[in-house]
């Protein structure tokens, strides 16, 4: 259960946003890499770490796992014990979905882990039987109680593994059970996010052979250790995402700092397509939106398709503007639930199993509240909309993977409080 925080956001939009907004590091990214710091004994340096509640939550695990967790100038550095606590039947386990993330370093490492399930947005099912499976081929078992993941180490061997469904963590978790197996590992239908990317490039920095990252087949050489390094974690693709939808609804000019344009094509064209001005400048992205922007059609797929984390935010974006589109989510069977919470302001948007088609049109304020943590992001792109007020209740998802949301909106003029 997540823990439910009383704080809410009241916000007064309808005036436009100039100024600059930082990209904080990527949250999908910091959690597999922080997972995979595990793999070796020797201590690992992290820059670019976003202070959000999922990173705290993973770190408080780590503790529990007896590491030791040093905060010094923006970095952290993940000390290990000579040996690993792996029985995590601890409740934070099941506040994120990252958590099984850790099953396969600490099988790796210790032989055995008994890990609470793990947790995440009520998005869908989110299954995680492709990582077991996976696992079963490289020599680790799997028993799944009712309250927890078994894994325990029967020789650890190289192996080929065919995703039957595209995975990001489960690409990740496997990566990360064969970096240290004995032989050749092939991942076939692996996920090509950037994510998978960045977590490779820690892994190799760390002393593992793998190539193939961001295509659909990895091949990963067994070594037989792994050492300490220091990485710097890549920005926040969805974050970015997020605040461009968010200038897109109000209006205005910013600049989006140490944003990396190249992982955001397919968004950064939907935005032109809407009428969006966007300039890459390398290490900064410039924004400038008039009023006469139009809604875009989306369908979302699996990298470097449209993103699923960004399919709420990009439905209430459609809403804010005339004219009528069409969004499929094709990721997830049920990431819907912010349309019921943008119909309270006066949205129009009519579902059909996996098709969301809106007609937009002006926004009045309300009090909704937000069902994950993109939903949540969604609720700010509708209330910067309309010059009404809007109250937006259950913090706790926005603070899951937004770092100083509010400091970043004040910068550029939003009229926003956290109560
Ligand atoms: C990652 O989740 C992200 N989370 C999600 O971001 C993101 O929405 C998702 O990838 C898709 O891009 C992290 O990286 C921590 P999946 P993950 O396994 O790995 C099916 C956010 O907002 N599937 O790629 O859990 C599953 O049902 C979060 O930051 C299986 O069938 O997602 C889903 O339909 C939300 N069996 C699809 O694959 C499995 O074993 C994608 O799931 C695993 C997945």
């Amino acid at each position: 259960m997540i823990m439910k925080s009383k704080s809410y956001l009241k916000i007064r939009g309808g005036n436009k946003l100039y100024g600059d907004i930082k990209i904080s590091g990527s949250k999908n990214a910091a959690l597999p890499i922080i997972c995979a710091s595990l793999l070796t004994d020797e201590p690992v340096i992290l820059e670019n770490i976003p202070n959000i509640s999922d990173i705290q939550n993973l770190l408080d695990i780590l503790r529990i796992a007896g590491c030791s967790i040093n905060n010094f100038d923006d970095k952290i550095e993940i000390k290990k014990p000579i040996k690993l606590n792996s029985f995590l039947k601890h409740n934070s386990v099941s506040k994120l979905r990252a958590s099984i993330l850790l099953a396969a370093p600490l099988a790796v490492r210790t032989g055995y882990v008994e890990l609470a399930l793990p947790g995440g947005c009520q998005i869908g099912a989110r299954p995680f039987d492709e990582h077991l499976k996976g696992f079963l081929k490289l020599g680790i078992k799997s028993q799944v109680n009712e309250d927890s993941l078994v894994c325990s180490l029967n020789g650890l061997k190289g192996a080929t593994y065919t995703f039957g469904a595209v995975s990001v963590t489960g690409t990740e978790n496997i990566i990360m059970a064969a970096v240290l197996a004995k032989g050749q590992t092939v991942i076939n239908n692996a996920a090509k996010e950037p994510e998978i990317v960045d977590l490779v490039c820690f892994l190799r920095k760390m002393g593992a052979i793998i190539s193939g990252e961001g295509t659909d087949r990895i091949t990963i050489e067994g070594v037989l250790r792994l050492s300490g390094c220091s990485y710097c974690v890549s920005s926040d693709r969805i974050e970015l995402g997020s605040y461009m939808a968010i200038v897109a609804a109000a209006g205005g000019e910013v600049n989006f700092l140490n944003a990396n344009s190249h992982q955001s094509n397919i968004v950064i064209n939907k935005l032109v397509e809407m009428g969006c001005v966007i300039e890459d400048n390398g290490s900064s992205i410039k924004m400038s939106v008039d009023s006469n922007i139009k809604p875009v059609s989306l369908s979302t797929e699996v990298y470097p398709g449209f993103p699923t984390d960004l399919q709420a935010q990009f439905m209430a974006l459609n809403a804010t503007l005339g004219g009528e589109s069409l969004i499929v989510e094709n990721i997830y069977e049920n990431r819907f639930h912010h349309a019921e919470e943008l119909r309270k302001m006066g949205a129009s948007i009519n579902i059909e199993e996996r098709s969301a088609k809106i007609v937009g049109g002006e926004l009045k304020g309300a009090v909704v509240f937000a069902s994950d943590l993109r939903a949540a992001a969604a609720l700010v792109v509708a209330a910067v909309s309309t010059s009404d007020e809007t109250t937006i209740n259950n913090l706790h998802y926005l603070d899951r993977g937004y770092e100083n949301f509010v400091e970043k909106m004040k910068l550029v003029g939003l009229e926003i409080e956290r109560v």
